[in-house]
């Protein structure tokens, strides 16, 4: 993964809790080009790497790419870092932009965006909007007015905004029930959200259903299996409700890690035996074929053996 260092120009917070970063090549350079969808991989200033959406509709040469980051309720952390630690002149290193919720052709659309979910939604939404078109349609699921990034730009007739402190749940049904191959539904939000609109669009052609990922892998799927840890024979069992990663340093082995979102690589591991089933975003399909990132990916055989890599520790 290629990367720059870019300077941050400017800061703004958008809701109490929810901080804009705007960054910038400290020469003026344009920056690598991008399209709606994309992120990039952020090392913050105590060394965690975070996925965040770009919230612009991008192009070819882009002065400037702008995230959004929401300080999360643990305390510190990557979101943390960047909302203590990141001021107007700090200069970060971040990937290049990569893509993995792309924005595909479609006569109509229909937008789920959940909290700070709203970023790459965002930049689709400007997007497809900027000629004027319609058929674009945005389902926008808050707490609250006040914790609403955005909140003023998404009052059009296609545009319903909804905070549930006052009205509680929204009901998705009536938006899901009819399926229509003319609309392509893209969603992004918190787990719940996002398991909700996969229920509820289960008669839908799986084409037109577009889910962002990038927080964690979408829960309820899992199975439980064995890891063997190669340089000792040492045999894990991973539960269903836990990553590879936490397993192995439940049984004494400790990999390292960052993310703990599968966009970073750095818990990467050698697998020796055993098929797996990949739910990364930062692997190549040629290190798919003898590599694991234990942080989200899993052992769809009964049995895995994995050691380290020649050029990683774990110790
Ligand atoms: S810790 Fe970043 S991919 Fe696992």
């Amino acid at each position: 993964m290629s990367e720059l260092r870019l300077r941050v120009s400017r800061t703004t917070d958008l809701t109490p809790t929810v901080r804009r970063f705007v960054l910038q090549d400290p020469g003026g350079c344009a920056l690598p080009a991008y399209e709606p969808g994309a992120h990039i991989v952020v090392t913050t200033p105590a060394g965690h790497k975070r996925s965040y959406s770009l919230v612009d509709p991008g192009g070819a040469r882009p002065r400037e790419y702008v995230v959004c980051v929401r300080r999360g309720s643990g305390g510190r952390g990557g979101s943390g870092s960047m909302h203590d630690d990141v001021a107007v002149g700090t200069e970060l290193v971040v990937s290049a932009p990569a893509n993995r919720f792309p924005l595909r052709p479609s006569p109509r659309y229909l937008f789920i965006a959940g909290g700070i979910g709203i970023t790459p939604i965002r930049a689709m939404l400007h997007r497809l909007r900027a000629g004027g078109r319609t058929g674009v349609q945005l389902l926008y699921l808050t707490r609250s007015a006040e914790e609403t990034p955005f909140l003023e730009e998404f009052a059009g007739p296609e545009d319903t905004v909804h905070h549930s402190a006052e009205r509680g749940p929204l009901d998705l049904w009536p938006y899901l029930a009819a399926p229509d191959d003319d609309v392509r539904i893209y969603c992004c939000g918190p787990a719940p959200l996002m398991r909700a609109v996969q229920a509820l669009t289960a008669h839908w052609r799986m084409s037109r259903i577009h889910m962002e990922e990038f927080a964690a892998p979408l829960g309820g799927m899992s199975s439980p299996f064995t890891a063997v840890w190669a340089p000792d024979g040492r045999r894990v069992e991973v539960p269903a409700h836990l990553s590879l990663l936490a397993a192995l340093r439940r049984g004494g082995v400790l990999v390292a890690s960052s993310c703990e979102a599968g966009v970073c690589g750095t818990c990467r591991l050698a697998v020796l035996d055993g098929e797996v089933e990949h739910r990364d975003s930062v692997l190549t399909e040629g290190e798919r074929l003898s590599n694991v990132v234990a942080c989200v990916s899993r052992a769809r055989s009964a049995e895995i053996v994995v050691g380290p890599c020649d050029d990683e520790g774990a110790a």
